[in-house]
């Protein structure tokens, strides 16, 4: 869950690294470093806190000139955050550097044969015991520092993606990859190395991305060579041409990528559907489910493995599925599926859900299915992930990099991709009629306009926002399709607001969460027309006969639960299957705020990263 950036060439290495170190702190930020070969030396810096702090301390401290370095932005595994355990480490000799993002499970052992050989370690980390394995094997096998990362590499056991130099051959970075991500950007005699290609966007949009247990030596002035660690065959790399532009992954003018992101999702949504949707034809395409339709025909069940917000938007498609293709569903967090030996068949469809498809759960869910013969759909944001490579087929999101570590655009962009999937399924199975499929496909191309309009409640959820900010609680309810957008809503607040928050389907209230509420507890329920709405309204009365604060969601021109509710937020109305893309726009927005109003971090909250591959 780190980020990693290297660069070699004829520019400067220092603004380039510190640039991408900064798009890459999503990735981790509780430390960040770098080492810079400056003609003669190695120059270190590094430092616990976020890459603005290492700016400071590297220009106060160490020369920042040279055209090879490396840097790292770390989220701690092994070892408290502070300057030591920071990356890059040096091995013992002080000539090899390296940065890693992942885990070497096997340090221990590893560690304690070194020490008995002799070599000391000033970090608690895996890192500096890889680094030091890499120059034993170097010493003792008299090879260079490719062979011995290969040789070494062999020797671990966990995940890794790794950039390593030698000041003794300031020409060339040794990188590997076995589980996290590894991009090299391909320039005019210079190479960019980084966990995405956000780093090295404006300098080319030529990348290679690497294969797990593959690694490179990147020397200048040769081409890019990939070898199998394993065998050491050689692989030949596809050089990629990326989509991403500069535009995308900044702010432009929003105060924080989160609220940009928020803001993003007509736009999202509509990229998602766009030349899928095909109302003008009748028809839902979908590449990847046409190739493996028969699959899909003839399954048992559909398998949805996720984490997080992705498993929201899982359970959100489980009422979409069953309802409209009726098709089984169940839903599981990835990281209780790859542990728990599931029955898993030859015609079950496991749908992995990611933004990042960098997941560690996820991807590990996803081997296990692919070994028991399932077939594996992959729904991600990120082109080229792992898990979109990992899985037998798949659909993107296409809702444009997301930075914000609260993930708002990718839980819509999903549901809409879920959803254009069941209608597809539906009209194949003949479980929907001509009909409702019509008017389902021209419903969703209302849905950008609709997004739009249910972002106008941003100045009401400001003034809720201020009133609820100070509170230590939060309850979310909401029932059937909505139930899922409590449990999302909920998750929004804790994570970026750090306010204790919990979402339950609205008639389980009684059974325990009632207890909770009395005049300090405010109660956010998502009340819209469609689909047990008098059960709603029946649980609001339940909220306020013990003083709660009802925070209520409702379906535009609602005049019933305003009489009841303390604050009311409208939304368009829509079709009930759809209201959860128009439902949790203002619980982003609520959650945005009262982060903001709380002075936190919104785009990188304390312990977390975007993508956790990590387990
Ligand atoms: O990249 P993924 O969708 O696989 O990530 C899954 C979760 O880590 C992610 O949704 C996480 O829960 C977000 N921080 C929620 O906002």
């Amino acid at each position: 869950m780190c980020g990693i950036v290297g660069y070699i060439g004829y520019r400067e290495a220092y603004p380039i690294i510190i640039k991408g170190l900064e798009r890459l702190e999503y990735r981790g930020y509780d430390s960040a470093g770098i080492a810079l070969f400056d003609g003669s030396g190695i120059n270190l810096s590094k430092t616990k806190g976020k890459v603005e702090d290492l700016k400071a301390k590297a220009e106060a401290s160490i020369s920042i000139e040279g055209s090879l370095g490396i840097g790292h932005t770390r989220w701690a595994t092994h070892g408290v955050p502070n300057d030591v355990n920071s990356h890059p480490h040096y091995s013992n000799s002080g000539n090899l550097v390296i940065i890693h993002n992942g885990i070497i499970e096997n340090y221990g052992a590893i560690k304690e044969e070194l020490q008995n050989r002799g070599y000391t370690f000033s970090s608690d980390t895996d890192t500096e015991v890889l680094i030091n394995l890499i120059e034993e094997v170097m010493k003792k096998e008299g090879v260079m520092l490719g062979k011995a990362v290969q040789i070494a590499l062999n020797q671990v056991v966990g995940a890794y993606a790794i950039a390593v130099f030698d000041k003794e051959k300031p020409n060339e970075i040794v990188v590997a990859k076995l589980g996290s991500p590894l991009a090299i950007g391909v320039g005019e005699n210079e190479f960019f190395i980084a966990s995405d290609a956000s780093p090295f966007i404006e300098f080319t949009n030529n990348a290679v991305y690497l294969e797990d247990e593959e690694m490179a030596v990147i020397r200048l002035g040769k081409e890019i060579k990939l070898r199998k660690i394993k065998d050491d065959s050689i692989a030949y790399p596809l050089v990629q041409e990326l989509q991403l532009n500069l535009e995308e992954i900044e702010k432009g003018g929003y105060d924080h990528f989160m609220l940009k992101e928020i803001y993003e999702q007509p736009h999202a949504i509509k990229d998602t559907y766009r030349g899928r949707l095909r109302s003008a034809q009748g028809i839902i395409k979908m590449a990847g489910v046409d190739d493996h339709l028969q699959e899909f025909m003839d399954a048992d069940r559909i398998i949805i493995v996720a984490c997080g917000t992705s498993w929201h938007a899982g359970l959100v498609a489980e009422y979409i599925f069953e309802n409209l293709a009726r098709i089984s569903v169940e839903v599981e967090y990835a990281s209780e599926f790859r542990y728990r030996n599931p029955v898993i068949t030859d015609r079950d469809v496991v749908i992995a859900i990611s933004q990042s498809g960098e997941t560690a759960d996820t991807l590990a869910a996803i081997k296990l299915a692919k070994e028991h013969g399932a077939l594996v759909f992959g729904v991600c944001n990120v082109v080229g992930s792992s898990i979109a490579r990992e899985t037998h087929a798949g659909a993107y999101t296409h809702a444009g990099p997301e930075i914000g570590v609260a993930s708002t655009k990718a839980f819509t962009t999903q549901i809409t991709v879920l959803t254009l999937l069941a209608l597809k399924l539906a009209k194949e199975r003949k479980a929907i009629s001509e009909e409702d499929f019509t008017a389902y496909m021209l419903e969703l191309e209302e849905i950008p306009a609709k997004v739009e309009k249910a972002l106008e409640s941003n100045a009401i959820v400001e003034i809720i926002a201020e009133a609820y900010k100070d509170s230590s609680n939060c309850l979310y309810l909401g029932r059937g399709y909505n139930f899922p957008v409590a449990l999302e809503g909920a998750l929004k607040l804790k994570e970026i607001s750090y306010i204790h928050a919990e979402g339950y389907p609205a008639a389980e209230m009684k059974h325990g969460p009632i207890a909770l509420i009395d005049d300090q507890m405010p109660v956010v329920v998502i009340a819209t027309k469609k689909g047990h709405y008098e059960k709603v309204v029946s649980n609001i009365q339940e909220i306020k006969s013990r003083h709660g604060k009802i925070i209520a969601v409702v379906t535009e021109g609602d005049e019933q639960v305003r009489d009841l509710a303390d604050h009311v937020i409208e939304v368009p109305e829509t079709f009930e299957s759809l209201t959860p893309l128009l439902t949790t726009i203002p619980l982003q927005l609520l959650s945005y705020h009262i982060a903001v109003m709380r002075d936190c971090n919104v785009d990188q909250p304390r312990n977390l990263a975007k993508s956790v591959t990590v387990e």
